[in-house]
């Protein structure tokens, strides 16, 4: 090894109290495992000793246990962006013991660069080979491209390799690593179809700014997916339908579209469906995160090639795509969040966009981020990057959750995310909403046509309610929440009668 080598309690005793650090991956993916965990130790010591100890941390999307996790649950943050998936952080982020910054994913390396976020001192990077090439080091990334290039190239104090023999370093060559230039001298990103490649398939920065290798093995924290089950197998039908539909009017080119899906299990489901369907020609990808099936339809010719920011895969698809990189590395492309789901590119090539909403409401205002308008969920990812650019912006959820107890579709949702000026149709199980060429109130009967039957009266009700303010969009707005309000306070929320909200 040519470089310093450390242990991560070594190297973690570099990041002091006040500092920031950048991390690669992007979701539990590709993000560095045993340093974060060794900060979250330190931290608890300087508390226990009666220090202060807080950083703030950027990432490319979510991490896993031993970041999020456990430097949450150590008090360890003060400031944190963007997204994140992780159910102890959640919880720190609802109590506010810490400040979460939730951002449009591409936006993420722009923001640093710009220093809206203020400066990074140390950059943790996960690898799976770092090579010495003259005074330059090239990292070979992992599992995702999250802002890896940018945190090298800005982190005032250094670079932490973590080298995890996890990751094969069979993979070298998968990652399409390249960095947009500072405004104003940015050039066209010279993507035109999934497959391209304009970069390294390394990070390259100088060797002298490595500041330790720490090895180590362990997998990545991925997440199960729930399994497919009626409804998401349902929805998924109803999107391929609705797409062969657009195909057969013509409304989308016969070359078919590039798919983007979100993340989650429903995305997963969906896409996994969309696959099955023989009618739906062979396509490619062009998303932020790859999940575990549209791996499995690269494997049967289904999905052609896929361009994608991480591998947010179980640990078997993972080892899997490691065994077959043959198969793969033509196909496969992983890049920063910035190319992946740039706004330009995805505008130009031609995305049908995907996504899942937590609620949407009667005129297509859906919001992907906060339960009850109040209650962090995840974030908003890349789903806003996607939705405001795609030739097709879709998004699918089912009628109900929590037993039934909760409508997706809502009078008003309770925090937006995106604006109904962008979103083209909303799937359930019932059906497809399609939102295009249809005023406000001829949105409200499409939406209320696939809500949960047992939701469609109260939401009938409501618009009776909403008729008599009038306007080009009816709302009443004393009973606008009505139905969050009633499950606030019964758990529930089917309730019987509008009347005791009008004022
Ligand atoms: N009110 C209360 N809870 C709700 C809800 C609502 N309207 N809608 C969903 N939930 C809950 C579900 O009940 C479930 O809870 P559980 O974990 O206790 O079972 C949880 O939210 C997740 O929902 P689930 O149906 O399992 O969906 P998912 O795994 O497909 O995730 C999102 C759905 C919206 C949370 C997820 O897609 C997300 O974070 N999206 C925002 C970012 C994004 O779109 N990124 C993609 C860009 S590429």
């Amino acid at each position: 090894m040519e470089f310093n080598k450390l242990t991560a309690a070594e190297a973690a005793s570099f990041i002091k109290n006040g500092q920031t650090i950048g991390l690669s991956g992007f979701t539990p993916a590709g993000v560095p495992k045993s340093v974060p965990a060794e900060i979250a130790k330190l931290a608890t010591a300087e508390h226990e000793a009666g220090r202060p100890y807080k950083i703030s941390i950027f990432t490319g999307a979510s991490t896993g246990q031993s970041c999020d996790g456990d430097l949450s649950n150590a008090n360890a943050i003060d400031f944190r962006a963007p997204y994140t998936t992780n159910p102890d952080f959640r919880k720190n982020v609802n109590r506010n013991t810490l400040h979460y910054s939730d951002l449009n994913l591409s936006n993420m390396a722009t923001q640093i660069r710009q220093g809206y976020l203020g400066p990074i001192h140390w950059a943790i990077i996960e690898a799976c080979a770092i090579e010495k090439v003259g005074n330059k080091a090239h990292i070979y990334l992992t599992a995702a491209g999250g802002i890896s290039p940018t945190v090298c190239r800005l982190a005032k104090e250094g670079i932490i390799v973590e080298l995890n023999a996890f990751h094969s370093p069979k993979s070298k060559g998968i990652h399409d690593v390249y960095e947009i230039e500072d405004h104003p001298f940015r050039t066209p990103v010279m993507i035109t179809k999934a497959s391209d490649r304009i970069g390294k398939p390394y990070v390259e920065v100088d060797a002298d700014r490595i500041v330790g290798v720490v090895e180590c093995d362990i997998p990545d924290e991925a997440r199960a997916f729930k399994d497919p089950d009626s409804i998401t197998t349902q929805i998924g039908q109803n999107v391929a339908d609705f797409l062969l539909d657009n195909l057969r009017k013509g409304l989308i080119p016969k070359s078919f579209l590039n798919l983007q899906s979100g993340v989650g299990s429903g995305a997963n489901a969906v896409l996994g469906a969309l696959g099955q369907c023989p009618e739906v020609p062979n396509f490619n990808i062009y998303t932020e995160v790859l999940q575990d099936a549209p791996v499995e339809l690269m494997r049967k010719g289904r999905v052609l090639s896929a361009s994608c920011c991480s591998l947010t895969v179980t640990n078997d698809c993972l080892r899997g795509i490691y065994n077959d990189i043959d198969f793969f590395k033509d196909k496969l492309v992983l890049r920063p969040s910035e190319i992946s789901n740039n706004p330009e590119v995805i505008a130009r090539i031609g995305v049908c966009s995907l996504n899942t909403a937590i609620e949407c409401d009667l005129y297509g205002h859906v919001n992907s981020t906060k339960i009850c308008g109040t209650k962090m969920m995840n974030g908003i990812g890349g789903s806003a990057d996607f939705t405001c650019n795609s030739y097709l912006s879709i998004f699918t959820c089912g009628s109900t959750t929590k037993g039934g107890a909760i409508s997706s579709i809502v009078p008003f949702a309770s925090h937006i995310d995106h604006t109904n000026h962008f979103i083209d149709a909303v799937i359930t199980e019932y059906g497809v909403a399609d939102l295009r060429h249809k005023s406000d109130m001829q949105k409200a009967e499409e939406l209320i046509k696939v809500a949960h039957p047992d939701y469609r009266p109260m939401l009938q009700d409501y618009l009776k309610y909403a008729e008599k303010t009038g306007g080009h969009t009816h709302h009443c707005l004393s009973a606008a929440f009505a139905m969050h309000d009633t499950f606030l306070r019964k758990g529930d929320m089917h309730l019987t009668d509008f009347a005791e909200y009008i004022k």
